[in-house]
C-alpha cells in the first residue's frame, strides 16, 4: 500500500490557485488583488473593497456608485427571519442565530439552487447586505427593542451601527468600523473560506456555503478568538489581578492565550497594526484606556515569553468594546465583513471548479478484519 505524507492541519499545503488574496507570512504582507492592506485601510471603503474582491479590480467612480446603490437596495430581510429570531430559545448565541438565519434565508431566495455566476453575484449582494442587518436586528430583538430600519443615505458600516444602536454614529465610530470591515474582508484559504469553497465545489448553493463558513468561523481557534479575548480581559478586570500574572498562569497551565499566534504569519499580522492603533485612539477619545492598556501589557509579555505576535482578533476585542458593542457580537461582526471574501471565493471556485476531495492516511485495524456474526461476539 502506498504511503503518503500527512500534513496535520494541512499546514503549508497549497490547495488551489487563487487570484483574490496574497499573504507573505514572513514579511507581514497582506494584499487583496495585489493591493496592500495598509493602503486599503487608509484609503478605501468596505464597499470599494468588496467590489475589488468580487470584480478583481478597483471600480471607477460611476461603477462604485452603482455598486453601492445595488448593495443598499439589497438591504431587505424577510420578516419571517425576524420571527425566527423571536422563536429561538433565549439561550441562543448571536453566532448560532446568524448561522440559522443565513440557512433559513435560502428558502426565500428566488433561485436558491442556481450556481451560475450572475445568480451568485446577486446572492453576494443580498447576503452582504443582509448579514449586517441580521446581526443588528438579532441584538435588538433579544434586548426587547424594535428593529431599526436601514437608512439608505448611510454607507454599509455606518448603517450597521445605526441599525445596532438606533442612533446615528459619529464619524470616528463609522470610520473605525469601516476600516475593521476592510481588514477582516478576506484572508486567503483560512478555515471558514476553505469550508465555503469545499461546499461550493460540490455544486451545492451559495447559502449552504456561507452557512458552513459561519459554522467554521464560530470556533475559538478562528473567528471566535475575538470574543474569547474580551472574556479574558473582563475576567482579569473582575478578579482585579495583574494581567501579566493572569496570562503567565494560563501559559504555565499549557493553555492558549486567545488573540495570539497564527498559522501563516511569523511576524506582526498587518491587520493587528491598524487595530492596535484604532483601539488606542478610540480609548483615548473615550477617556477609558483600561482595555487598551491591559491589552498592551499582555501583548508585550506574550511576545517576550512565547515569541508570539498579536493577531487580528486581539485588538479588535478592545476596539469593539470601546465602540459599545457587546462581546458576543464580535464574531458575528467578523462574518459581517468576511462575507465579502467568502462570496468572492465561492465565485472563484465555481469559475474553475473541481470537487475538493482529499485522501486520509488510514490508521485503523489492518485489513482484512473478519466480520464476526453477533452470536459469536
Ligand atoms: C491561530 C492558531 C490556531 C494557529 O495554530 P497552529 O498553526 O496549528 O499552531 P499550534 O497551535 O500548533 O501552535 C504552535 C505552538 O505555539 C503555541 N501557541 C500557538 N498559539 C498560542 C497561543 N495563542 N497561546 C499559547 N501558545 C500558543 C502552541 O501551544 C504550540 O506550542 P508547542 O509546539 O510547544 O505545542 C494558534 O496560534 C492559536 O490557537 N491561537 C489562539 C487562537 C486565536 O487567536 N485564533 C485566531 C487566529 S487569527
Amino acid at each position: 500500500m502506498a504511503t503518503a505524507t500527512v500534513t496535520k492541519g494541512l499546514e503549508g499545503v497549497v490547495a488551489a490557485n487563487s487570484g483574490i488574496c496574497w499573504i507573505d507570512g514572513y514579511a507581514g504582507v497582506l494584499a487583496y488583488r495585489g493591493i496592500d492592506i495598509h493602503e486599503l485601510a487608509q484609503k478605501s471603503t468596505f464597499e470599494e473593497t468588496s467590489y475589488l474582491l468580487w470584480y478583481g479590480r478597483l471600480p471607477g467612480r460611476s461603477e462604485l456608485k452603482e455598486f453601492s446603490k445595488r448593495l443598499t437596495e439589497a438591504r431587505r430581510v424577510p420578516p419571517q427571519i425576524y420571527d425566527l429570531f423571536r422563536a429561538l430559545p433565549k439561550s441562543v448565541t448571536p453566532m448560532e442565530a446568524l448561522r440559522t438565519a443565513v440557512s433559513a434565508l435560502s428558502a426565500y431566495d428566488p433561485d436558491e439552487s442556481a450556481v451560475d455566476h450572475d445568480s451568485n453575484l446577486r446572492k453576494s449582494f443580498a447576503l452582504t447586505a443582509q448579514m449586517a442587518m441580521l446581526v443588528a436586528a438579532f441584538d435588538r430583538i433579544r434586548k426587547g427593542k424594535k428593529v431599526v430600519e436601514p437608512d439608505p443615505s448611510l454607507p454599509h458600516a455606518a448603517n450597521f451601527l445605526w441599525m445596532l444602536h438606533g442612533e446615528k454614529p459619529i464619524p470616528a465610530a463609522s470610520n473605525t468600523f469601516d476600516i475593521a470591515l476592510i481588514l477582516h474582508a478576506d484572508h486567503e484559504f483560512n478555515a471558514s473560506t476553505f469550508a465555503a469553497r469545499v461546499i461550493a465545489g460540490t455544486l451545492s448553493d451559495m447559502h449552504s456555503a456561507i452557512t458552513g463558513a459561519i459554522g467554521a468561523l464560530k470556533g475559538p481557534l478562528h473567528g471566535g478568538a475575538n470574543e474569547a479575548v474580551m472574556r479574558m480581559l473582563f475576567d482579569i478586570a473582575k478578579q482585579g489581578g495583574d494581567p501579566v500574572e493572569y496570562v503567565r498562569s494560563l501559559l504555565a497551565h499549557k493553555k492558549k492565550v486567545f488573540g495570539f499566534g497564527h498559522r501563516v504569519y511569523r511576524t506582526e499580522d498587518p491587520r493587528a497594526t491598524h487595530l492596535r492603533r484604532m483601539s488606542e485612539q478610540l480609548s483615548r477619545d473615550s477617556g477609558n484606556t483600561k482595555w487598551y492598556e491591559m491589552s498592551r501589557r499582555i501583548e508585550e509579555f506574550v511576545k517576550n515569553e512565547k515569541k508570539l505576535n498579536a493577531n487580528v482578533d486581539f485588538y479588535s476585542a478592545s476596539t469593539y468594546t470601546t465602540l459599545g458593542i457587546d462581546l458576543d457580537l464580535f464574531t458575528p461582526i467578523f462574518a459581517v465583513s468576511r462575507i465579502a471574501g467568502w462570496t468572492a471565493h465561492v465565485m472563484e471556485q465555481l469559475g474553475d471548479n473541481r470537487l475538493i476531495r482529499p485522501r486520509a492516511e488510514y490508521t485503523g485495524p489492518e485489513y482484512p478484519v473478519r466480520y464476526v456474526p453477533i452470536e459469536q461476539r
